[in-house]
């Protein structure tokens, strides 16, 4: 009964997601950065790659810059291996998370570790504020065993990323819009009511089973991104089956965003500067 008392976000727009490649082909579920949700302060993408195919992954991501901004790459089957200019290069497990902040410059690749076989991920752009735009590069990467997990009253399991559930908290530190990033398996029947920080912009994207979200409830199917509104709690919940949805929240940052492809920053003035400075190697 008390739970009846807690705020509860209802969902304010669902993205479908659109089909569309990047890097070298790779065939992508966007879901933010779409026409019909071109952003959400302070996310300015979000990708969900999925394909047995390896003709759909193999040709990667080449070489390719970014600045302004973070990216936050969640690998949940398969493997892609990272490396940058600067000498940072890793390998992405399933389950593995990498929060790149670009800040000023790098220029990587992000290149599949198999020529078959399931790859599955996601890949999320979180803007930086104005003062940290041209921030030194930062790389926060976590195994899969370093992401604990958080066991929660009928049989809800919560994977934490960044935040805090219970007394659970997640690796991912540090990052300027105070982010949460859960990944949530819900049994059939099962929901989770999770408070989020007052405006926060918030967002739920089942990706495994279809999935009921916001309080009262939307059926959201598999594939399609639902806004929740902007104060209180997160409510996601499953019907006859189990269900697995990705929560994430953040503050917004409510500046200018001017966006030129891998470069996101708050004036013309800037990207003109970050092209003249990629192209003249001064990333
Ligand atoms: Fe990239």
């Amino acid at each position: 009964m008390l739970d009846q008392a807690i705020k509860t976000r209802p969902v304010a727009k669902l993205s479908r997601g659109q089909p569309t490649s990047d890097g070298a082909g790779v065939k992508l579920n966007r879901v933010i950065g779409n026409q019909t949700l071109g952003e959400l302060d302070p996310f300015l993408l979000l990708d969900e790659f999925r394909s047995e195919e390896g003709a759909d992954y193999i040709g990667g991501f080449p070489d390719h810059p970014h600045r302004g901004f973070e990216t936050v790459t969640y690998m949940l089957a398969g493997r892609m291996r990272h490396g940058d200019n600067k000498g940072n290069a890793g390998l992405l497990r399933p389950g593995s998370v990498q929060w790149m902040t670009a800040g000023r410059g790098i220029v990587h690749s992000e290149m599949p570790e198999q020529e078959e076989g399931l790859m599955w991920g996601f890949q999320l752009w979180v803007n930086l504020p104005a003062k940290d735009k041209m921030t030194a590069p930062r790389y926060q990467e976590f195994q899969p065993e370093e992401i604990p997990l958080a066991t929660l009253p009928g049989g809800v399991t919560v994977r934490v990323i960044a935040g805090k559930v219970g007394d659970v908290q997640g690796p991912v530190t540090g990052v300027a819009t105070d982010p949460i990033y859960l990944d949530v398996t819900l049994p059939a029947g099962g929901r989770f009511s999770f408070d989020l920080p007052a405006g926060h912009s918030a967002f739920a994207y089942p990706f495994e089973g279809d999935a009921l979200i916001g309080e009262p409830a939307t059926a959201v199917p598999r594939g399609t991104l639902a806004v929740l509104r902007e104060d209180g709690a997160a409510v996601l919940s499953a019907g006859a089956s189990a269900a697995r949805v990705l929560l994430v929240a953040g503050r917004p940052l409510k500046e200018a965003v001017v966006r030129y492809g891998p470069f996101v920053m708050n004036s013309e003035q800037q990207i003109r500067e970050a092209i003249t400075d990629y192209q003249t190697g001064r990333f």
